[in-house]
């Protein structure tokens, strides 16, 4: 159906037909490995994620256009983020039952959680990402479509690990209620991994990084640039007042120690795989 609708405010593509078309597992892939994007193989090997993963990958466009054409990089990308978080959650001692990846997108990373995990749980506000979750991944996933008020459907003290990878890089109001929101449904011990764009992200970007295209294509941009520190707390760029995902936000990380950390504690902040972002992990006591 055309045009906006009201769940379109709270939530992306609610009444859109789901796009049909499928590509193979990433068996067939393997000649785009140019080495670009690798993981610890001393963990996992190539061999075994291969073989473990007969699930089709998602098109480009089913993907939030990650990697472009490059379908080998994409599944890569997602067993590269995954290694760096498990490795920090065994290091940790942090129990694995159950994930949550927030705006889960095609499944990038939760694709490679039932690895560790028991139970593997996304959600994603865009319905045409659940759909395509739903149809094509391993059926013990379970996926659902949430929508932008800080609200999950889950029981409190239900969760071990929260991800949510590039969605708080676009959460322009509500930060601090979705943080109450997570320190209910986590276990005590468990823990939030938030990818942020926080200082260095505004510090270090450059032409060759993703974001800075949009960034100084923002008619609020000229504003700030040349500014070295981040001037604001939370400086949004937002591009439309009727929906939401639709901003680009940087928080500083006084502003997440601060009231962040009010919620949740923070255990540690450091650069993201690659570099463009930096990961928050918060835990709950
Ligand atoms: C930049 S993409 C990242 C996708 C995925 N996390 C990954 O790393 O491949 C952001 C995703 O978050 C979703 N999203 C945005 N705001 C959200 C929210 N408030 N709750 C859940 N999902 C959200 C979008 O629909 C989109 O799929």
């Amino acid at each position: 159906m055309a045009g906006s609708t009201w769940e379109d405010m709270i939530s992306l593509n609610s009444r859109a037909e789901t796009v049909q078309q499928v590509l193979g597992p990433v068996r067939d892939y393997l000649s785009q490995d140019v080495g670009e994007v690798s993981w610890d193989k001393s963990r996992i090997s190539l061999e075994w994620a291969v073989d473990k993963d007969p699930y089709p990958i998602p098109t480009t466009e089913q993907r939030e256009g990650y990697y472009g054409p490059n379908h080998f990089n994409y599944w890569a990308s997602g067993l590269r983020d995954y290694c760096q978080l498990i490795e920090w959650v065994e290091q940790n001692k942090i129990r694995s039952n159950t994930i949550l990846d927030i705006g889960c997108a095609s499944g990038r990373l939760i694709r490679h959680a039932r690895n560790n995990f028991d139970e593997v749980i996304g959600c994603d506000i865009n319905r045409q990402h659940v759909d395509w979750v739903g149809r094509y991944l391993d059926p013990s996933i379970k996926i659902f479509q949430n929508t932008s008020i800080p609200a999950l459907p889950l029981p409190d003290a239900s969760v071990d690990v929260v991800t949510a990878f590039s969605v708080f890089t676009h959460i322009e109001c509500f930060d601090t209620t979705w943080l109450m929101e997570l320190r209910r449904i986590l276990r005590p011990g468990g823990i939030a991994w938030l990818t942020i764009h926080g200082d260095r992200t505004w510090r270090d970007i450059g032409p060759t990084w993703p974001l800075y295209g949009a960034l100084t294509a923002h008619p609020d941009y000229p504003r700030y640039q040349g500014i070295k520190d981040l001037p604001e707390d939370r400086l949004i760029f937002r591009w439309h007042a009727e929906r939401s995902y639709s901003a680009n936000v940087f928080y500083t990380y006084e502003y997440i120690k601060k009231i962040w950390g009010r919620i949740l504690p923070v255990r540690d902040i450091f650069p993201a795989l690659p570099f463009f972002q930096d990961i928050v992990v918060l835990q709950k006591t």
